[in-house]
């Protein structure tokens, strides 16, 4: 196989009309990364010399939302996908191979490029399909069993309407070959483009072999027009990800019903339930249960943690043996110790809990550290904002916030010490100490309690 140089180009252009949406196509996701960003990736993998990603319909857009080492490409006007490769001529080397890919196909994986650069060899490689309904793509014209040219459906005659091997989009090309067939490329077909397919024909004229390689998959090659489409493909990627997780040994309760965002690195024994969303970067200990219907985001979890149903977890670590939920609100910077317990409808933000202690139900805590074996009662509030500062509340060791506390913040509640349910804290607590902070309750023994008079009408 050629070891020559490599560019790679990615046409992104296009304006996606039947997304119906203000976002550039190709910013949309797929298994929580937009597409052409998929396509990035998969495209550095192959350590190319350079990337050129040809832009032009919210090409601001798209650069603001894309960090990647590429050479941005702009093709003001989309005059055909010819003329959008032609556009990136400038980063494409005398000598060695260009490979050409869509931002709006965002499945392609390393191996069908791998296979395809190694089929194309030195001269034009050509990724192809056999599709039931090949309606809408360019079809591939063979005599004697070589490829000689590609039409597009809209030239296409109603014989050659019948040919089912259609064009992916996917080429490899010969550079030295590439910069005079780009310019001799015309705009005189149906739709006034220049088609980069017409390449393969003048790649006939000039003997340049075209070597086919059929996509083992379709969906490989599948390009994104619509929602329906990327809904699809989305449920493709998400069938591939919960397939891998069975087969690493992750128990899935129903593998159709598990969506993973992202990247997930987990143990041994871990038991996911059903309509669980995992986004981001996500680690799992050995033996960590996820109830159903949790959201889980950037978290990184212990092992022997459960997490029960409903639970919505973002930016935050938990440690081992811990339990959190139903219901319960993790939020950023969040960190939560070895066996936590933290209960129904309990938020916690940017808060520290130390090892075994607990915020069983109803409570809030942000701007928080507690330490350990500490116990915070029922609708407890930490009054972390005053309108303009957020303040920090300090709990320490083997604490108990009574049942009902407003805790006013910045405020320190030593070792040990307790505070009585229904107390308003505004000062530090002492350690080892009980205190209250509530109005004493008095019972008025000679009070009459007021009866409506009775009139007789
Ligand atoms: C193209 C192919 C067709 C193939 C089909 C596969 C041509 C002439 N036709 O048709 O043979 O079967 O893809 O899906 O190549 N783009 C630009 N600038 C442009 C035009 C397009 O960047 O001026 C980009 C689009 O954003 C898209 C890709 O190129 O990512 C393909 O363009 P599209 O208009 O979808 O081409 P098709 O007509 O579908
Ligand atoms: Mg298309």
């Amino acid at each position: 196989m050629s070891t020559s140089e490599l560019n790679i180009v990615i046409l992104a252009a296009g304006k996606g009309t039947r997304m119906y949406s203000s976002l550039p196509k190709v910013l949309h996701e797929i298994g929580g990364m937009s597409m052409l960003k998929r396509v990035i990736h998969t495209a550095e993998s192959l350590h190319p010399d350079n990337i050129s990603v040809v832009i032009g319909h919210g090409k601001e857009c798209v650069r603001e939302k894309i960090c990647a080492n590429v050479n941005w490409v702009e093709q003001t006007e989309q005059l055909g996908t010819g003329h959008a490769v032609k556009m990136a001529l400038p980063h494409l080397a005398n000598q060695g191979r260009t490979l050409v890919l869509y931002g709006d196909v965002p499945l392609i994986d390393q191996q069908t490029l791998l296979d395809l650069l190694s089929v194309a060899d030195d001269d034009v490689g050509l990724l192809t399909d056999v599709l039931d309904n090949p309606t809408g793509y360019g079809r591939i014209i063979r005599q004697d069993g070589n490829v000689v040219a590609i039409v597009e459906e809209k030239d296409a005659t109603d014989k050659e309407k019948l040919i089912n091997e259609i064009n992916t989009g996917i080429f490899v090309l010969p550079n030295h070959k590439l910069i005079n067939w780009l310019n001799a490329l015309q705009n005189d077909n149906a739709q006034q483009e220049y088609y980069l397919t017409d390449v393969i024909a003048l790649a006939q004229q000039d003997q340049i072999p075209v070597h086919p390689l059929q996509v083992r998959a379709s969906y490989l090659a599948a390009g994104v027009n619509n929602k329906a489409q990327l809904a699809q493909l989305e449920r493709i990627l998400q069938q591939q990800q919960a397939t891998a997780l069975l087969a690493a040994g992750v128990t899935l309760r129903d593998p159709a019903r598990f969506d993973l965002r992202g990247k997930i690195r987990h143990g041994q024994d871990v038991i996911i339930d059903i309509n669980v969303v995992l986004e981001g970067h996500i680690e799992l200990g050995d033996n960590v249960t996820i109830g159903a219907n949790c959201v889980i985001k950037n978290v990184i979890i212990g092992s022997g943690t459960t997490i029960l149903p409903f639970s919505h977890l973002e930016n935050c670590s938990i440690g081992s043996h811990a339990k959190i939920g139903p219901f319960a609100r993790l939020r950023p910077q969040s960190q939560i110790g070895d066996e936590v317990h933290i209960g129904n409808f309990v938020e916690v933000k940017n808060t520290t809990m130390g090892t075994g202690s607990k915020a069983n139900h109803l409570t809030y805590l942000g701007d928080t550290s507690i330490g350990k074996h500490s116990n915070i009662g029922a609708g407890t509030v930490t009054c972390n904002y005053d309108g303009v500062n957020k303040h920090r509340t300090q709990i320490g060791n083997e604490v108990r916030i009574g049942s009902g506390n407003m805790l006013v913040a910045p405020l320190t509640i030593g070792d040990r010490a307790t505070t009585g349910a229904g107390s308003t804290i505004t000062r530090d607590c002492p350690p080892d100490q009980l205190t209250v902070a509530r109005s004493r309750q008095k019972t008025v023994s000679d009070w009459i309690r007021p009866e409506k008079t009775k009139t007789k009408k």
